[in-house]
This record gives C-alpha cells, structure tokens and sequence, in this order.
C-alpha cells in the first residue's frame, strides 16, 4: 500500500490544554512536566485547544482572556516557543477541515461510549454535538502533525483509543496517510481531588485543587485540609495518601523518601506529611509564578509567539489536510 505521509513535514509530539482556567496540580504533573521534559528530546508541538473550549467556555470575553493566560502559564512553566511550536487552534482552521473528514468516520456509539461525554451530561437530550464530538476534534489536532507521542493524562487514554480506531479506519478506507499513535504519562497520571479522592482534581471543583496562582498561604491551607484516612488500615496505602505522596515525588524526591521510610515504619503522621508537601508545592512553584509575573509584563511577544507558532503548526498541517482531501475524493 503507498505510504502517502512519507516526506510529509511532521513532529514527533503534539499535545493539546483547554483554555478553560488557570493550571492545577493535575495539568502541572499529569501532562505539563511532560511537555516540558519532552522539548528536550523531540519536535513537539503544544496547542492551547481553544475550539475544544467553546463547548464549555460561552462567554467570548473570557475565552480570549482565558487562551491568552493559558499560553502565559505555559511558557511560565517552561514551554520554550524556541524549542517548540506553541500555538492556538483555531489560527489552524486544517484542525476543523480534518474533524470533519474523521467526523464521517466515526460512529455514534463510539462517541457516546465516551467517560468524558457521559460526565459532562451525554444522556441529556439538551448536550451539546460539540461535547459529543469533542475527541474527534482532537484526533485532528493529533493526526494533522503527524504526531506519534501524545504526553497526557491518564482521563485522555480513552480519547487516545478512540484516534487510533479512527486513523486506522481512515488508513484502510482511503489508504495509508496516518501513523499510529501512544499515549506517554508521567509518574503520576491520575491526581486525586484534595477534598474527594475519589475524583480527579479538574478546575470544576476548586476548592480540592491547587492552582499554579494560589498564594503560598492557600496553597499550605489547601494540603492541610486535604482529606486522609484513619490510618487503621496499613496494609495498603489508600488513594488519598498515595495522592499527596505522589505529588510529593513530584517536587522533591528525598523528601518523598523520608516520608516514605515513615510510612514503611509506621510512624509517618499525616499532618508532618501535609507540612512537608505544603512546603516542597511552595518552593516548586515559586519560580513559576515569578516567570508569570514576567511573561504578564510581555504581552506583544506573546502575541508574536502565538504569531510564529501558527505560521510553523499551519506549515506542517496544511500539507497533509492536502492529502486527506485528495484520499476522500474532495477538490
Ligand atoms: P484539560 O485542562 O482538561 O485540558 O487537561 C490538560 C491536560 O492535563 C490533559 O493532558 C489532562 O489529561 C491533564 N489533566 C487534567 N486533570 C488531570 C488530573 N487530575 N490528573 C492528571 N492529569 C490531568
Ligand atoms: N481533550 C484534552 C483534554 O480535555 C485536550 C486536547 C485537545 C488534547 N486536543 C488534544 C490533548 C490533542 C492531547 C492531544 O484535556
């Protein structure tokens, strides 16, 4: 079969963030470390999926306050728009021409499987198609790079699933455009709500998540009400420990250590484990909010990067939304 992607530009790494709010710990150490890390070592590109957020985000005033501030919190935290493309979806309008061609691949039931969808009130006949039609959306943004690495979440490997069912089905239908894709986590894919840990932090329910922005008081206040266990069981760690022990490791791995000998010798007390992660949340996050400050003083070079960055992302898609056209039979 022709491999119709051979010399097409590409990346190796394209992710994607909703500009919905300000970052949390979730988005810091579920994905954004990642990134971060990932510059180093691949062609990546990062897309502040602004699209995808019209589905939850009405107001127009503040979804262009809120895309202009994730971009910002994303170079605060190390995004390097010299190493990588940074850029806004929707100045790539290939990312809606793709959608469709995949929207017509897709099936229903496929959609409406969807945990995502089904949170976010799919059995209403009053949802929005945008909801349902979300992860479709985002194998575009994927595949329109050619991008095999997707560093994410652990709540986006169902969407990953779903863009390899619809690559593949688009590859055997139209014939061989798209290579297969995987997810990349870090060591913490999946970080617990402080007040319920038995959901995921998400920026819905700020009062059990802690913001990049939140001041040091609020940052120690909210660990020191997180929610823990009796400590009666210690067979096994419980989800609420395991939580704060594991956004420990992500600031500081001796101090993770220390706490985790405790825990092996039963004499680790929650609130000592709650000073430390306060403190260690604080010292990691101090020189982020500084570069915030920093980049909030530079907004013409944002708007040049945003500039730059579209130009580079539509340079790479443009070629192969080409392609796909030509596969289905359009123009
Ligand atoms: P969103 O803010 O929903 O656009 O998510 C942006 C990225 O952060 C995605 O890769 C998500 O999987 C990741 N993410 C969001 N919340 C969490 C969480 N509580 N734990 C781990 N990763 C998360
Ligand atoms: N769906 C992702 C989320 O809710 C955001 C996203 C959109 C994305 N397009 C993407 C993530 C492409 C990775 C790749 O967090």
């Amino acid at each position: 079969m022709t491999n119709h992607s051979k010399n097409l530009p590409k990346t190796d790494v394209l992710s994607g963030i909703q500009p919905t709010g300000n970052l949390h710990l979730g988005n810091l150490f579920g994905a954004i470390t990642n990134w971060v890390d990932l510059q180093n070592r691949y062609k990546c590109a990062f897309c502040v999926v602004d699209y995808h957020a019209l589905t939850t985000v009405p107001d127009a005033q503040e979804l262009k306050a809120n895309t202009e501030s994730i971009v910002i919190d994303l170079l605060a935290c190390g995004i390097d728009p010299n190493r990588s493309i940074l850029f806004v979806q929707s100045d790539v309008p290939e990312h809606l021409e793709l959608y469709w061609i995949f929207a017509s691949l897709t099936r229903y039931g496929e959609l409406a499987r969807m945990t995502q969808f089904k949170e976010k009130g799919g059995n209403r006949e009053t949802v929005g198609l945008g909801v349902l039609n979300y992860p479709v959306l985002q194998a575009a943004d994927i595949l329109l790079y050619g991008a095999s690495k997707v560093p994410v979440g652990e709540d986006q490997l169902q969407h990953l699933e779903l863009t390899r069912e619809i690559l593949r089905r688009f590859n055997k239908t139209h014939g061989f455009l798209f290579e297969e894709v995987q997810a990349l986590t870090t060591k913490v894919p999946r970080i617990l709500d402080l007040k319920n840990p038995s959901a995921k932090m998400s920026k819905s329910h700020p009062e059990g998540a802690v913001f990049i922005d939140d001041e040091e008081g609020i940052v120690r206040k909210k660990v020191k009400k997180a929610v823990t266990d009796t400590g009666d069981d210690q067979q096994e760690m419980s989800p609420s420990i395991e939580n704060l022990m594991g956004l420990l490791h992500a600031c500081n791995q001796d101090q993770y250590n220390l706490m985790l000998d405790a825990y092996n010798s039963q004499n680790l007390r929650y609130g000592d484990l709650k000073v430390s992660l306060g403190n260690e949340l604080c010292e990691y996050l101090k020189p982020i909010r500084e570069s915030k400050n920093e980049w909030l003083q530079k907004k013409e070079e944002v708007r040049e990067i945003l500039f730059e960055g579209a130009k580079k992302a539509s340079s790479i898609a443009r070629p192969r939304v080409e392609i796909a056209r030509k596969l289905v039979g359009l123009g």
